[in-house]
């Protein structure tokens, strides 16, 4: 039935495409393809596909090819790409996410091409290549577009990803010998007056396609009057990875996480059927996709989510400086800070960025909705004086805004460059934070790394979603009673590939083990992490590992969604050149 209204609904001849039915059991095969093998889709496949999508088939050319005489791959074979010009406007713009995300294939996070066309090599001989991009993207505009590439990669056994934006940090929108879903450029926006579908939300909503992202809804809510959770880099997607991870931002401490706000998904499923996931409808795909991990449960090829009032928004910034003989003092107060001030500010509707590297100690309280700028001074003040207290200048700034978009657009802190560096996290449990008898070894495990590199906090209090327990939905339990997610990193080098390696190391093995030591059993925000996490299963899902995996057996039983540490990703192993096998 399913099957038949699919026909129905689409608008390309799907009787072409081989969907063998879940329920009938095949032989399947140990590993994915790669090019080179014998049956990997010959150039009339390809051209098949391409015909079937519309034409809208793209096959890879890193980004870097234009600093390379040469690039190479199976779907091209060798093309000289070497241009002077277009290597120096790359150079100049490589920092910017609008130059990576308008591409089919290329990752924000650079340590996941595998180094295989440096942007930045200075000499044009060394070699281009495919590395972990994607060999072929499908630039998909409608549902059928996803599910002529599901069947694609069904039929010829060959790896699928799904990707977005590119911006994800653990390199799951890439994958090497892989066929891409590119879903960018849905980007429908609509407004829903009041939602009248299942629960018990009966607000405005809007509806956003995949490829919408978070500047582009806050635009289409402030058009209306409104106000969605989205993150705090503009052109993060909203309904790829970051809602479907979890999805913490400016307005978390007011009205949850993203993943609280989702009334409804549409989704191409690994079977191929486009279908609705709400509270009556596929209700346990439904729970999966709202936090459970992006790129493993299905294609989304929109989601529904809440809408809010707009209100005035105010931010206010505090800087300390460390000035070499300071440091001691700054501890101290960022101490104070976690301890005994933090918590009152999130529970007041605000959310908290705080930032210690070599430089200093800064705090960013950005976009606190429905706030007066002389409330926020009145919740910072005690901070402000603490810290003079301890003879630390505290430069303290604040303003006011009569909307979230324009607070958003116009305060410091709003431009972004690709955050390239090499990450790892970890949630921080309100219940030790706030413990003076703990506190002082989380601070100890903080200071050693920021005095080498930059960490940071975002502080939020996420009770206010509207979830009657943090069971209702998948994201991980741990960000209901967490007082903030620590984020840290060693910058990507494009001179040293093998200073990168080493940098995933010391973050794996030192910076987030010391934070591990004092912090046992909070876990860590899967999208902002280290793709090396031992026991990722436990840190990034928590108690509800057991229900996603069930979710997952029974939506993708054959697994042909595959991400690094998403669920379902552990019966799978990526052997040394790229070739995904079944463990
Ligand atoms: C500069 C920067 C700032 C950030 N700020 C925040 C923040 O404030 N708060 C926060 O919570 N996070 C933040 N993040 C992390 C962010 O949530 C993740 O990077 C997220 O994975 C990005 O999702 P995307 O869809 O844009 O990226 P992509 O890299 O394209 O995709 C990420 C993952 O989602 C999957 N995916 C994408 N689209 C779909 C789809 N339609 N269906 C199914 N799966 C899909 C991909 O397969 C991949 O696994 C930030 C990241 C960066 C780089
Ligand atoms: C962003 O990158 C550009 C170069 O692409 C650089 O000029 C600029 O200083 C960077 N901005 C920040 C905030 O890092
Ligand atoms: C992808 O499709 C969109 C919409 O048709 C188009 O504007 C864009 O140029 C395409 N991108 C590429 C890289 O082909
Ligand atoms: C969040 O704030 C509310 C008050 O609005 C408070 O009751 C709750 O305890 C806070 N959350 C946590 C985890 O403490
Ligand atoms: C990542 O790198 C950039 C530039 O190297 C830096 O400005 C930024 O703060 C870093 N972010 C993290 C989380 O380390
Ligand atoms: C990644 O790089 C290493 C070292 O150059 C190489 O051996 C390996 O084959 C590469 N992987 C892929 C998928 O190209």
């Amino acid at each position: 039935m399913k099957y038949l209204l699919l026909l129905l609904s689409s608008t390309l001849s799907l009787s072409v495409l081989a969907r063998p039915s879940s329920t009938q059991p095949r032989d399947l095969p140990t590993c994915r393809l790669i090019p080179g093998d014998a049956s990997w889709p010959s150039a009339a496949d390809w051209a098949s596909l391409n015909q079937q999508v519309e034409g809208r088939l793209i096959a890879s050319t890193p980004l870097g090819a234009v600093c390379h005489n040469t690039f190479v791959s199976s779907a091209l074979g060798k093309v000289n790409t070497y241009d002077a010009a277009k290597c120096s406007d790359l150079r100049n713009t490589w920092f910017l996410p609008e130059t990576h995300y308008v591409h089919p294939s290329s990752p924000m996070q650079y340590t996941s091409t595998n180094n295989s066309c440096n942007p930045f090599d200075s000499d044009p001989s060394a070699p281009c290549s495919i590395g972990n991009h994607a060999v072929y993207a499908i630039n998909a505009t409608a549902p059928a577009h996803v599910q002529a590439g599901i069947a694609f990669a069904r039929q010829h056994n060959i790896r699928l990803v799904i990707r977005n934006t590119g911006h994800d940090y653990l390199g799951r929108s890439t994958g090497p010998h892989s066929l891409a879903i590119w879903t960018h450029n849905l980007k429908s926006t609509e407004l829903i007056s009041s939602w009248g579908g299942p629960g018990d939300y009966k607000g405005p909503a809007m509806k956003l396609g995949a490829g919408v992202m978070g500047i582009d809804a806050y635009r289409a809510a402030h058009t209306e009057g409104l106000v969605v959770v989205g993150g705090n880099c503009p052109t993060v997607g909203l309904s790829g990875g970051y809602t479907q991870g979890g999805g913490l931002g400016p307005l978390t401490s007011v009205h949850g996480l993203a993943a609280d706000q989702v009334l409804e998904w549409t989704v191409v499923t690994a079977d191929g059927a486009l279908v609705t996931a709400n509270a009556n409808s596929n209700p346990d795909l439904f729970w999966a996709l709202r936090g459970g991990g992006g790129g493993t449960f299905g294609v989304v090829t929109s989601m529904t989510v809440k809408a809010f009032p707009d209100s005035r928004t105010s931010s206010a910034f505090v800087n300390v400086v460390d000035t070499g003989s300071n440091t001691d003092a700054i501890y101290k107060g960022f101490e104070t800070f976690i301890s005994t001030q933090l918590a009152a500010l999130v529970d007041q509707g605000v959310y908290v960025l705080w930032v210690l590297n070599p430089a200093g100690f800064f705090i960013q309280a950005r976009f606190a909705l429905g706030m007066k700028q002389s409330e926020l001074d009145a919740l910072m003040q005690p901070t402000v004086r603490s810290l003079q207290s301890l003879n630390l200048a505290a430069d303290y700034v604040s303003m006011e805004n009569p909307d979230f978009l324009t607070a958003f657009e116009t305060t410091p802190g709003a431009q972004w460059n690709v955050s390239d560096n090499n990450t790892g996290g970890r949630l921080a449990p309100r219940s030790l934070v706030t413990d003076p008898a703990k506190v002082g070894a989380l601070v100890s495990a903080i200071r050693s790394v920021g005095q080498q590199t930059l960490i940071t906090g975002v502080a939020f209090n996420a009770t206010r979603g509207g979830v009657s327990s943090p069971d209702e939905v998948a994201a991980h339990p741990r960000f209901r009673d967490s007082l903030f997610n620590i984020f840290l990193g060693l910058p990507t080098r494009y001179d040293d590939w093998q200073a990168n390696l080493d940098a995933m190391d010391t973050i794996t093995n030192k910076f987030l083990a010391d934070l591990e030591a004092v912090t046992p059993g909070a876990g860590a925000y899967l999208n902002e992490a280290d793709v090396q996490q031992p026991d990722w299963q436990t840190e990034f899902y928590g108690s509800h590992w057991d229900r996603l995996s069930k979710v997952k057996a029974q939506y993708d039983p054959e697994g042909l969604f595959y991400a690094r540490t998403a669920v379902g990703s552990e019966q799978w192993t990526e052997q040394a050149d790229g070739r995904l096998c079944k463990l």
